[in-house]
């Protein structure tokens, strides 16, 4: 039998407030891996809620050069494309702060969703357990690039990154890690901003197999969500 979901529930009144509470996590959870193991290895997702707590980030006081980054999807762009996750975490975060930069790992989603699911899933076979795991959450339930109806939701297998020819959020051509590979993981945060998540969260809380309650870590994740997720109100951010 598959090991089920934990879920710890998170409601916030705005996304301010969630963004505050996502920062304190990772940077605990850094904290923690760091005194523990010597190294911090973070997962991050693409999306609107995340870059937002990566603007944040820049301004943190950590090990910086304890920190190894990993992405959980990528669009398959060419290098630098504005619109590949790993681009949009390097612009808000990563170039600004002094993590090594053989230390930031993106997929190379240039080769294609095969050639680069190929080559990520070998880089990945030498990365253990990963002490954070960051996800987002779509309006149709989808995580990272596990859409729903895709190809993977068959299988009783995957490789631990996974092509994706077809998803219905552009482009439709991506690499995934896989649920299995984003749940050998000691955390995994979830973060679901806007009132546009409503059913998507519901679905989820009410227990209907959505792609996002198949990420399964043995201590459980943590779903940090608001309703107020409208960009109009950061901008009266002091
Ligand atoms: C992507 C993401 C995707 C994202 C969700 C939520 O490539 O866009 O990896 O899984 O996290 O779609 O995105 P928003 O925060 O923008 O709603």
């Amino acid at each position: 039998m598959k090991p089920g979901q934990t879920c710890r529930w998170h409601a916030f009144p705005d996304q301010v407030a969630l963004e505050q509470a996502a920062l304190r996590f990772m940077l605990e959870s850094a904290e923690q891996a760091i005194a523990e193991r010597g190294v911090f290895r973070l997962v991050l997702s693409g999306g609107t809620t995340p870059r937002r707590l990566y603007q944040v980030l820049r301004q943190a006081q950590t090990g910086w050069s304890a920190w190894h980054i990993y992405f959980g999807d990528e669009r398959c762009l060419p290098a630098g494309a504005p619109e590949r996750n790993s681009h949009m975490a390097r612009l808000a975060w990563l170039d600004q702060v002094s993590i090594p930069a053989a230390q930031i790992h993106p997929i190379p989603a240039e080769l294609g969703p095969e050639g680069g699911a190929g080559r990520y899933a070998r880089e990945l076979a030498q990365v253990g357990e990963f002490d954070l795991v960051l996800l987002g959450l779509g309006e149709d339930g989808h995580t990272a690039s596990l859409f729903p109806g895709g190809a993977w939701e068959g299988e009783a297998w995957l490789p631990a990154a996974i092509p994706v020819l077809d998803a219905p959020k552009p482009p439709p051509q991506r690499v995934s890690l896989s649920p299995a590979r984003l749940s050998l993981a000691s955390r995994v945060l979830f973060l679901a901003s806007g009132e546009a998540k409503r059913p998507a969260l519901m679905a989820w809380r009410e227990g209907q197999p959505i792609p996002a309650s198949r990420i399964c870590p043995p201590a459980g994740v943590d779903v940090f969500f608001c309703f107020d997720g409208d960009p109009a109100h950061r901008a009266n951010r002091p």
